[in-house]
């Protein structure tokens, strides 16, 4: 069953651990990241961006493959199905295709009509037992085309935004998606104090988790982060694993082209890369 991720958010946050979200873009993807959890018994939240979800066919079709795939391969952690920087009307689609967590990125409007969306979904999702994780101040980088500058969020606008009554907050503190640049000033933890110290016990939510050096992952946990999101680490590895496979020629051994062999080598590599970054991020045995 899927569950919202307010609990597990919230012991999280008490726990002074993260839950990693990693976002699905296929089958494998999903399979190699719910296994990694089982075996780790570490909470998951798996993430879906609206492109990722036109690729699988349809938000419906993911909460269908994800659903049953969480029954077949008998997993007991708890995994909630997240909407990953949802538009109003994405949201909107994923709480009817029965996503157990949405996200509704409002950062990109102004501070009074984020608010004023982002409230009328804290009224829907709180109905349902869904989860909603809103945003302040945007991510840097390029994730489906959207662009942002990577700015650090005002902390009094995630108070406001905080006190809406949203499971889970991701404010931007200088994190970017995507690879860091050679000349990135690094996370601002000055920001990340002030919006904690305003905003108390509500979860924070660091995106653009892939890069990011492990000691200031360990600080931005220290500081109230308790989500930490994981994209392209997971493509980088898959890719760099299904490469190594080509190159060295394995697909043209015996029946080395048969899919199931020649997505082996990618399927594991997301593995190792969710299970260290469980490892990391402290959620290992908490489920
Ligand atoms: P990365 O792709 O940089 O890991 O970021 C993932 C993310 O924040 C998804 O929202």
């Amino acid at each position: 069953m899927l569950v919202s991720a307010k609990d597990m958010l919230n012991k999280a946050k008490k726990g002074h651990y993260a839950v990693g979200q990693f976002n699905i873009n296929n089958l494998e993807w999903t399979r190699a990241i719910l296994e990694t959890s089982e075996e780790l018994k570490s909470p998951v939240i798996l993430g879906v961006s609206e492109g990722a979800g036109k690729y699988m066919c349809g938000f419906k079709t993911v909460t269908a493959m994800v659903t049953e795939m969480v029954k077949y391969l008998n997993i007991t952690v708890p995994v909630a199905l997240h909407l990953d920087h949802g538009t109003y009307e994405g949201t909107k689609a994923c709480i009817e295709a029965g996503f157990s967590s949405v996200m509704f990125d409002g950062s990109h409007y102004p501070i009074d009509e984020n608010i004023a969306k982002t409230k009328e979904l804290v009224e829907e999702t709180k109905a349902r037992g869904i989860s909603l994780e809103a945003e302040v101040g945007s991510i840097g980088g390029e994730e489906d085309g959207v662009i942002g500058a990577g700015e650090c969020a005002d902390p009094n606008e995630c108070k406001m935004i905080a006190d809406l009554g949203v499971t889970m907050l991701a404010a931007g503190i200088g994190n970017i998606h995507g690879k860091y640049p050679a000349n990135w000033k690094g996370l601002s933890f000055e920001t990340l104090d002030a919006i904690q110290k305003l905003t108390g016990d509500m979860p924070l939510v660091l995106h653009g988790g892939t890069g990011i050096p492990d000691d200031m992952i360990k600080k931005a946990i220290d500081l109230g982060v308790s989500k930490i999101n994981v994209n392209t680490e997971c493509q980088l590895s898959f890719a760099a694993a299904t490469r190594k496979y080509i190159e060295e020629g394995k697909d043209l051994e015996g029946k080395g082209y048969d899919p199931r062999k020649l997505l082996k080598p990618g399927f594991e590599a997301i593995k190792a890369t969710v299970k260290e970054k469980m490892e990391l991020f402290g959620s290992v045995g908490k489920a």
